[in-house]
């Protein structure tokens, strides 16, 4: 467990607009930062991140909370995983409380996989570093390759032994269960149950999570026999899932934002290589194509990518279709919003560099240097369809039916650009370049958009349904008894509870308690609202005036998610807001003492005119006279208050 003292540290330093801006290009608009979204696909930002209140809320899909929630929904990570992340970023450190056997063992499961492939790392790398053989093989032949000491530290490289059970046995020795060493594939059990090493003799490459935590290993080996696989990488785990992983993305992410660009390269050793020659925008496919959530990736990094081919890679022309997804960056994502035009603008600039015959992006900059492998770059990227124009071949053109398909291929890249003008433009080339008549070429390319329109109109129909869903959840929250006042007064009581002002009649008064005061009378008809005042009842009864932040990080999730709705309403986090409700200063307004006041007067005013309805049925269904005078005694009580409530809030109010 860790302590109390430290969660507080952390909840206090940690800075939001920071921890976020880790995951997502944030811009500055007002006193808040906007961004893409990263818990839905959407094209334009509503995801808001307020630095002053220490929260994030996106309002198209309803995600919000703090720092340590954004990793917890963001990693997938448990509430301590969350808290020691942001430890760590912060350099604070974590204490915790004796943690007994039993709890170790009851630690979730995936932390244990995080910490026998944390151990596994560790340990390659000591063997590295310090063994007879780590050294003589593993170390020196990086150094061999020209990597520098700084950087195998940096990105944690090691070495595993040439023997069967090497870390299997140090493992497991050192207290770590086999099962796990077996769930993330570091360990093998064969058909007769024998248990030896994935990983032997090999160096070694870690791969990090978004966050840095190690996940899954590369192992290259050293022999030259062509029998040995070059490379053999950890197997997909709970904890490892290749197609959302880019290797070395967690040392180049921030490079990657700041320029603007990524350079995606094969790998590993690319990555090392440009990343060595403080070219630090790197990321590798480790091999395989881009997949979907790797586009995601990117598309909230950065807004150009250029890929590197080795000189000989087989697949090249293979890849650019694939790649051609990238045009558009929300093609396959399942949201389009109703303003089409708005949506469909954003796309990728894509380059392609073909490095020299017999180079990649490694030798060509370790032979080099950088400055040669920048200008080498920018002198060959071309953009993808001219690139892919430039791979076909005459005698492919002379052959009508693989002139057909080449066609059709490139109608099909230009297809997913999102750009009517990029497409134009680049028809005209095609079309000249593959000798095609040019209106019959662009009424190709046209049908192939209309059919990707009409596979996105689809989703389309998903949108408008839950749009409606929200709708009637609008509408229900208007005739719902109280609600809105209710809301209010919830609403009045997070954002201002703590404020001590000071008004004519009633000088040195915290708003919180005095509201709490004023509504004891009060019954809150809905049962979230009705707890929170409770919890705020009795924490004053305690003592403790409730902050903003207690509510942000109520341990009943249901109050939090409520706080975090409210208190970063899209007014709120938007600068016109105080000036939209006439709110400057607070502290200093009558126009604050409005908004009390009348959250205050309007909801007991609700609650008036319900006694009184209640009332008048009681009158009217009362046979008895003398009761009925009564009755109508209480009636007019009643109805002085509304008046009093009324002529109040009618003079002192004006909402
Ligand atoms: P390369 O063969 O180009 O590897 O494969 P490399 O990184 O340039 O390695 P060096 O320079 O020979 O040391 C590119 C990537 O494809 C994957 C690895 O991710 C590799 O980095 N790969 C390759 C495998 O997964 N298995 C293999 O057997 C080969
Ligand atoms: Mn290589």
């Amino acid at each position: 467990m860790i302590k109390k003292e430290t969660i507080d540290r952390i909840l206090e330093t940690a800075r939001v607009e920071e921890v976020v801006g880790d995951f997502v290009q944030l811009k500055k608009r007002g006193s808040s930062m906007i961004g893409l979204c990263p818990f839905h696909n959407e094209k334009t930002p509503s995801f808001h991140v307020s630095p002053a209140k220490g929260i994030y809320k996106c309002f198209g899909c309803g995600k919000g909370g703090d720092s340590v929630r954004f990793i917890m929904d963001h990693e997938k990570y448990s509430y301590p995983e969350a808290l020691k992340y942001v430890a760590n970023k912060y350099n604070i450190e974590v204490e915790e409380t004796e943690v007994t056997p039993e709890f170790k063992e009851e630690q979730d499961r995936r932390e244990s996989l995080y910490i026998v492939s944390n151990y596994a790392a560790k340990f390659f790398e000591t063997q590295m570093w310090t063994s007879d053989e780590g050294k003589t093989i593993g170390l020196s032949y990086f150094k061999e390759r020209g990597f520098r000491e700084d950087i195998i530290k940096k990105f944690e490289l090691g070495y595993s032994p040439d023997d069967w059970t090497a870390l299997l046995d140090s493992a497991v020795s050192e207290g770590y269960q086999q099962s796990f060493l077996e769930d993330v594939g570091l360990v093998v059990k064969n058909d007769q149950g024998r248990v030896y090493d994935r990983f032997r003799g090999r160096v070694m490459f870690p791969i990090h999570n978004f966050t840095g935590r190690i996940i899954g290993f590369g192992g290259r080996t050293l022999k030259t026999d062509k029998a040995v696989p070059k490379y053999v990488n950890s197997p997909e785990s709970d904890i490892y899932h290749k197609s959302n992983v880019l290797y070395g993305l967690f040392q180049a992410k921030k490079a990657i934002r700041d320029l603007d660009n990524c350079y995606l390269v094969e790998g590993y050793a690319d990555v090392l290589s440009v990343y060595q020659a403080g070219v630090e925008n790197v990321v590798a496919s480790s091999g395989t194509s881009l997949t979907d959530e790797q586009i995601a990736i990117f598309s909230r990094l950065c807004k150009k990518i250029t890929v590197l081919y080795d000189g000989d890679s087989a697949g090249v022309k293979a890849a650019v279709r694939g790649l051609s997804l990238l045009y558009n960056k929300f093609l396959k994502n399942d949201l389009i919003t109703l303003d089409n035009k708005s949506v469909i603008k954003e796309s990728f600039d894509i380059r392609i560099v073909l490095f020299p015959e017999g180079n990649d992006p490694d030798s060509y900059i370790q032979k080099f240097g950088a400055s040669a492998f920048k200008d080498f770059i920018s002198k060959n990227e071309k953009e993808l369809v001219e690139f892919y124009l430039t791979t076909v071949e005459r005698k492919d053109l002379d052959d009508p039916i693989k002139k057909i398909k080449i066609s059709d291929e490139v109608a099909e890249i230009l297809s997913n650009h999102p750009d009517p003008e990029f497409r134009s433009v680049y028809i005209k080339k095609a079309a000249y370049s593959l000798n095609l008549d040019e209106r019959s070429f662009l009424n190709l390319v046209n049908s192939k958009v209309r059919g990707l329109q009409k596979r996105l109109t689809v989703n389309e129909d998903i949108v408008l349904e839950e749009q409606k869903v929200l709708e009637e959840k609008r509408l229900l929250d208007t005739i719902a008894p109280d609600e809105y006042q209710e809301k209010d007064i919830i609403r009045v009581l997070l954002t201002y509870g703590d404020q001590l002002v000071h008004w004519e009649e009633m000088t040195d008064t915290y708003i919180g308690p005095y509201i709490i005061t004023n509504l004891s009378d009060v019954t809150f008809a809905n049962p979230l609202y009705a707890r929170v005042v409770q919890y705020y009842h009795d924490e004053l009864e305690n003592g403790y005036l409730p902050k903003e932040r207690d509510f942000i990080q109520h341990p009943d999730t249901e109050i939090a998610n409520m706080a975090i709705s409210m208190i970063s309403s899209p007014y709120q986090l938007s600068e016109n807001w105080y000036n939209m409700h006439n709110i400057t200063v607070p502290n200093e307004t009558d126009k604050l003492k409005g908004t009390v006041m009348g959250a205050i007067f309007h909801l007991k005013k609700k609650k008036i005119n319900a006694m009184i309805s209640a009332k008048q049925k009681e009158i009217q269904e009362e046979k008895d006279e003398a009761n009925v005078m009564i009755l109508m005694k209480e009636y007019l009580e009643l109805k002085e208050v509304e008046k009093y409530i009324s002529n109040y809030l009618g003079a002192v109010i004006t909402k």
